[in-house]
């Protein structure tokens, strides 16, 4: 089993090295991480957790015309390479094309124990400082305000929407990553998760306050 992930952690390591800094090798680092305390408290199947930790994000579909066949595909293939069970396999490629944000507005048509935890892995990175951070990082690259407080905050966006929002980032923290906390799967997951959505709730009303030039 190590040598599977020794194996999967190299390869992933290479494919993303040119990657954009939401998906690059160290978000698959910290999610891997997450997985791992997850399942400190958690009963899964080891090995499916952490290689769907590891390939979860290896084609994501947004670069690649919204295919969102490639990653499983790509996952599969290298899995098969280095021989691994085909229902180890085949499992992965299930939690890969049912795990995200996106999926989860859509409709979802599986799920396992092993899905569940790096599912609330993958949330756990878009909370809390990491969250806050990645969230602003990804706001500049597509040049959009900080904070704009003309500009109405929506809830509960339609997938469509979600995905075609200009809207400033700040906007962004009650589009998806407020609502992150309820929607964890496990119960280690939701402790964790309570502790990164006070953080960013305490940043939100440090920010407002700043912005309004308090002290
Ligand atoms: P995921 O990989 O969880 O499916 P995305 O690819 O949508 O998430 O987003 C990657 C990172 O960029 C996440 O941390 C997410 O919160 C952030 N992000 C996505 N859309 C926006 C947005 N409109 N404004 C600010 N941050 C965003
Ligand atoms: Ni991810």
């Amino acid at each position: 089993m190590q040598d599977f992930i020794e194996k999967t952690v190299a390869f992933v390591r290479d494919t993303l090295k040119d990657a954009e800094s939401g998906h690059d090798w160290w978000h698959i680092e910290r999610v891997w991480n997450n997985t791992k305390l997850i399942l400190e408290t958690e009963e899964a199947d080891r090995l499916v957790c952490e290689l769907t930790a590891l390939l979860h994000d290896i084609a994501d579909s947004k670069f690649h015309d919204g295919d969102e066949t490639l990653g499983p595909r790509i996952a599969g293939e290298f899995l098969q390479e280095i021989g691994v069970d085909q229902t180890v396999i085949e499992h992965v490629q299930k939690i890969i094309r049912n795990m995200s944000f996106k999926a989860s507005l859509g409709e979802v048509d599986f799920h396992s124990k092993e899905l569940e935890i790096v599912q609330d892995a993958d949330r756990l990175d878009a909370i809390g400082a990491i969250g806050i951070a990645r969230a602003f990082n990804y706001g500049g690259y597509k040049n959009r305000e900080i904070h704009n407080p003309n500009v109405p905050i929506e809830q509960n966006l339609s997938k469509e929407a979600y995905k075609n929002t200009q809207a400033p980032t700040i906007n962004h923290f009650y589009e998806k990553l407020l609502l992150l906390r309820d929607k964890m799967n496990t119960e280690t997951g939701r402790t964790i998760a309570a502790g990164r959505h006070a953080f960013m709730e305490d940043f939100l009303q440090q920010f407002y306050g700043e912005w309004a030039g308090e002290r």
